[in-house]
C-alpha cells in the first residue's frame, strides 16, 4: 500500500482489510500514538480520506502466513547469471553518470542513518547532533556509514518574502547550514528532506508538530534545491504526500527535481544524491534509475508509533525485487532499516540486515544510535554483511528456489564464482533449506562460509543444506571451484 493508505491503515484498520493485496496483518499491530519517544498521536487533519489508492503493495500474504510470493521467477541458474558471465561487464566504478544529480561519492548504495524511524517530526539541531556524535562513537562511521539524514519535521513550511525557506531559530540555531556544517565537521555527509508537492507529509499527517502547510517544494524546485546545496547538503529525499494528493505525475515531477539538482550542483559544485520516495507508485524502477540514486519501492517499513514487525520487512523486501533496474549508483530502496528498534530480536535484526544486503539496498539505520545495544551494533557494523551489500557489481540477489516458503536467494558478487546466498524460512516451523549449487550457477564443488557466525564450512559437493528456524535465515558466501 502507499504512504497515504498506510496512515489510513494506522487509523482505520478496516479500510486496509477491505483492500486486496494489502498487508493487512500489520494494521492490527499498530499502537497509534503509543511511541513515547516522539509524543503525540498522528492527526490526519480530516484530509486523509481523500487520498491514497492501493498501489504498489507487497506480494506477501498477510497474517504471518508463509509466503511464496515475490515478483521473481524461481528460474534457476540463468536468473543469477552463469558463473562465467556474472551479468556481463557491469561498471564497478560508480561512475555511471546520469547528469550529475546522482553521485553517491562511492560505488555502493548509500549508507547512513535517518531521523524518521525514531524521531518522526520532533527533530531539532540538538537531536541530530546527538545522533551524529553517536554515529561516530558507536563505530558506524568506521564501518563505512556516511550520511546523517534529516527527514521530515525540520521545516514548518514557512518562507520569507523572496520565497526562501525559513526555519524555527530555537530548533535550528544557525539555520540548516549549521547542522550541515556540524555533520561535515565529523567527516560525514548531510541529508535533508522535502516533498514534490506543495504541502509535505507534515501537513497531511503531523507527527509531533502542528500541521505544516506549504512544507513542500512544488513551485520552488530550483530555489529549494539550490538552497539545500548552498547549505551544504549532500543528499535529499523527496517525498510524495503532496504529489500524491495533487495527483501529480511522478516521473514528470521527479525528473524536474533531478534537473533542479543538476542546476544547483552546477552552481555550487556540490553533488547531491536524489532519493525518490513515492512509495513505488507509478513503477519508479522503470524511470527513476536514470534520474536518481535510489527509489522507494513500497510503503513505510514502520508506521509512526508502530513497532518493528517482520510482516512489514518481508513485503518491503519482496516489493523491491527489480533486479534489472539496479546498477552501480542506482538502487531499489525497500526503505530505511528498523534494525535495533523495539520489537526485534537479534535473529530478526540479522535477517532484516541480510535481506537488505542480499538486495544491495541502501543501508540507512533508523534506530537511536546513542542508546543502541551491543547486539544491534554488531548487526549494523558486520563488515562481511556490509561488503555483500556494497559489492561493486551492485547486482540484486534473486530468488532461485522456493519450496513452499523455504526460499533461496542468490546474489552474484564480484570476484570469481562468488555468490552471497540467503536461506530464508518463511514457514511456521524450522526446516532444512538446501542451496543447490546448480541453482546458483556454479559447478559441482564449492566452498561455503556462514557469514553471521564467521565460520568456514569447507568444501561441499552439489549442495549445502542446513536447518533454519521459523522466520529466520542463514546467510552464506558460496564460492565455486
Ligand atoms: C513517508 C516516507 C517516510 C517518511 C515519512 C515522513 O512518506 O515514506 O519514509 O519520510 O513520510 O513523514
Amino acid at each position: 500500500m502507499n504512504r497515504a493508505a498506510s496512515w489510513i491503515a494506522a487509523l482505520t484498520p478496516a479500510f486496509v482489510l477491505g483492500c486486496s493485496g494489502g498487508d493487512a496483518s500489520s494494521a492490527g499491530s499498530l499502537a497509534v500514538g503509543g511511541d513515547t519517544s516522539v509524543g503525540g498521536a498522528p492527526n490526519t487533519g480530516g484530509t486523509s480520506s481523500t487520498r491514497g489508492s492501493m498501489t504498489g503493495g507487497g506480494t506477501t500474504s498477510a497474517g504471518g502466513l508463509p509466503s511464496t510470493g515475490g515478483a521473481l521467477a524461481t528460474g534457476g541458474a540463468n536468473s543469477t547469471g552463469g558463473s562465467s558471465t556474472a551479468g556481463g561487464a557491469p561498471s564497478t566504478g560508480g561512475s555511471k553518470s546520469t547528469g550529475g544529480a546522482t553521485s553517491t561519492g562511492n560505488s555502493g548504495p548509500p549508507m547512513g542513518w535517518a531521523s524518521w524511524n525514531s524521531f518522526a517530526g520532533t527533530i531539532t539541531y540538538s537531536i541530530i547532533k546527538a545522533q551524529a556524535d553517536a554515529f561516530v562513537s558507536s563505530g558506524l562511521k568506521a564501518a563505512g556509514y556516511q550520511y546523517v539524514n534529516i527527514d521530515e519535521g525540520w521545516w514548518q513550511g514557512t518562507r520569507d518574502s523572496s520565497g526562501n525557506i525559513t526555519t524555527i531559530a530555537s530548533d535550528w540555531p544557525g539555520g540548516m547550514q549549521a547542522i550541515a556544517d556540524y555533520i561535515h565537521g565529523l567527516g560525514l555527509k548531510a541529508g535533508i528532506y522535502t516533498d514534490a508537492g506543495k504541502d509535505g507529509c507534515g501537513y497531511y499527517y503531523p507527527t509531533g508538530r502542528p500541521a505544516a502547510p506549504g512544507s513542500g517544494s512544488e513551485g520552488h524546485y530550483d530555489q529549494d534545491f539550490l538552497q539545500f546545496s548552498k547549505w551544504g547538503f549532500d543528499f535529499v529525499k523527496v517525498d510524495w504526500c503532496g504529489g500524491n494528493s495533487e495527483g501529480l505525475d511522478s516521473k514528470t515531477a521527479y525528473t524536474a527535481i533531478s534537473t533542479s539538482i543538476q542546476k544547483a550542483t552546477a552552481q555550487t559544485g556540490r553533488p547531491m544524491v536524489l532519493s525518490v520516495c513515492n512509495w513505488g507508485n507509478q513503477s519508479p524502477w522503470n524511470w527513476a534509475p536514470s534520474i536518481s540514486t535510489m527509489w522507494r519501492t513500497s510503503g513505510d517499513i514502520i508506521y509512526y508509533g508502530g513497532t518493528a514487525d517482520m510482516n512489514r520487512v518481508l513485503p518491503n523486501f519482496d516489493s523491491a525485487q527489480h533486479p534489472t533496474a539496479q546498477s552501480p549508483g542506482h538502487y531499489n530502496d525497500p526503505d530505511m532499516l528498523i534494525v535495533g528498534m523495539t520489537g526485534f530480536s537479534l535473529a530478526q535484526n540479522r535477517t532484516h540486515m541480510a535481506l537488505w544486503a542480499i538486495s544491495g539496498a541502501p543501508l540507512l539505520a533508523g534506530n537511536k544510535l546513542d542508546s543502541m545495544s551491543t547486539d544491534t551494533k554488531s548487526v549494523l557494523t558486520n563488515s562481511e554483511v556490509i561488503a555483500i551489500d556494497q559489492d561493486p557489481l551492485a547486482q540484486q540477489g534473486v530468488k532461485v528456489a522456493d519450496t513452499g516458503g523455504l526460499q533461496v536467494y542468490s546474489r552474484v558478487l564480484s570476484g570469481t564464482n562468488r555468490r552471497a546466498v540467503l536461506l530464508l524460512n518463511r514457514t511456521t516451523s524450522a526446516a532444512t533449506i538446501t542451496a543447490r549449487f546448480a541453482d546458483l550457477g556454479l559447478g559441482a564443488t564449492a566452498t561455503v562460509r556462514n557469514v553471521w557466525t564467521a565460520t568456514d564450512l569447507g568444501s561441499r559437493t552439489t549442495s549445502y543444506a542446513v536447518s533454519v528456524p521459523t522466520y529466520d535465515s542463514v546467510l552464506l558466501i558460496v564460492t565455486g571451484g
